[in-house]
């Protein structure tokens, strides 16, 4: 089986408080997404990168993206939801991809991707029948609050993991899962309301999401103190 990447790149970053999308800020004089590509596409084990953007993407033409080689496809039917994007990218890549070939979906937002995760999460998973996805052990402890902001229960966290992305999937069933769920926030939630277990794969919380502006430093210096 083939291994393909959908990048889901069409949500605005409210939570950024910048005007411009998150994955089009500057970092290290490249748009953040320039970076996260740049590693999907430079992977061995990955035929093909579909980014999936906006409609209305306003910034997509004004950036060179040559250096990132013929992998690289955008695909411009980004939806309400990252969900809904994701699906509008399974549906235009229909023609492209087996039923059986490997679909990685990995966020745009989470530039600090490395080699190893990506060749950890497709060895790990190459003789699973449904797939699985990158996640951290929880650190933190956790509590679940009552309407009052009390404390209602303190959430063991010893099972407890963050789920990242890539979240590695085969085209058809993810497609199928992502078509019958609804309200879900990452690929695997889909594919656990369709039945099915995802196999967890241990990352590292280098590969970050960007999310609130702090992150946008760590990530900068995750990036700059990196070996080789
Ligand atoms: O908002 P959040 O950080 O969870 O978004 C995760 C990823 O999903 C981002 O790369 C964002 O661009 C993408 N997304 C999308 N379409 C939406 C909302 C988010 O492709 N409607």
């Amino acid at each position: 089986a083939h291994h393909f990447a959908i990048v889901p790149a069409a949500g605005s970053g409210s939570r950024m408080g910048t005007e411009r999308p998150k994955q089009y800020l500057p970092l290290l004089g490249r748009p953040l997404i320039h970076h996260t590509l740049a590693v999907l596409c430079g992977s061995p084990h990955i035929d093909k990168v579909f980014v999936v953007l906006s409609i209305d993407d306003r910034e997509w033409s004004r950036h060179d993206w040559s250096a990132l080689g013929e992998k690289l496809v955008p695909l411009f039917c980004g939806g309400a939801t990252r969900a809904d994007s994701v699906l509008g990218g399974l549906r235009a890549i229909g023609a492209e991809v087996a039923q059986s070939d490997w679909i990685l979906v990995h966020d745009a937002a989470r530039p600090c991707l490395a080699a190893w995760h990506i060749d950890k999460l497709v060895r790990e998973l190459a003789h699973e029948k449904v797939g699985g996805l990158l996640a951290v052990p929880v650190a933190d402890t956790l509590k679940r609050a009552d309407d009052y902001h009390r404390v209602a229960a303190t959430v063991p966290r010893d099972s407890l993991w963050q789920a990242q992305t890539p979240q590695m999937f085969r085209y058809i069933m993810l497609r199928r899962a992502l078509e019958n769920a609804s309200q879900v926030t990452d690929e695997a939630s889909a594919m656990e309301a369709a039945g099915l277990s995802p196999r967890l794969v241990q990352g590292d919380t280098t590969n970050l999401k960007v999310t609130y502006p702090l992150d946008l430093h760590l990530a900068e210096w995750i990036l700059q103190n990196r070996e080789g």
